[in-house]
């Protein structure tokens, strides 16, 4: 609580403008740096979706793939091997057969969560995008942080 007595919105420090709403509707994603880590933001079937840039795999450019449906999910499909990732989860999927029965059909499962999503909001027509605080280690934070990040820290 500030002096004035009003609760500051926590979020609301942490959250960058990153562009305009028209913009985005018009090319369908967007890049930029939030308090120095690399992210994308794709606009698909009238939803947005922020995730780390950089693929969990190694590092492949999510901003460069296509967004492609499998098992009614839609994904990022990583132009370098073309590992999928599930737009609202950040979530690897792969197909699986049962050896033992070659007439089984091949079924979609998941790794679970190996690409970091963040927060996008909407105000006045600006896209802000706030970075997940979540703390599980996430195999993209690899590429995010440390020494594999592509864009240093200023500081
Ligand atoms: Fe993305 Fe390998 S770097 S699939």
């Amino acid at each position: 609580m500030d002096p004035e007595g009003s609760v500051q919105d926590p979020e609301e420090k942490y959250s960058v403008c990153v562009g305009r709403e028209d913009d985005i509707k018009k090319s369908a994603r967007m890049t930029a740096v939030v308090h120095d880590r690399e992210v994308v933001i794709f606009y698909h079937k009238g939803e947005y979706h922020a995730m780390d840039i950089r693929c969990y795999h190694s590092g492949g450019p999510l901003h460069l793939g296509e967004i492609e449906d499998f098992d009614g999910r839609s994904c990022i499909v990583c132009p370098w091997h073309k590992y999928k990732i599930t737009l609202t989860t950040g979530e690897g999927l792969y197909q699986s057969i049962n050896p033992k029965d070659p007439s089984a059909k091949p079924k979609w499962c998941s790794k679970g969560v190996k690409q970091r999503i963040h927060t996008v909001t909407v105000n006045n027509g600006n896209i802000y995008v706030t970075l997940s605080k979540e703390p599980f280690r996430c195999d993209s934070d690899f590429y995010a942080t440390g020494n594999f990040k592509v864009i240093q820290s200023s500081s």
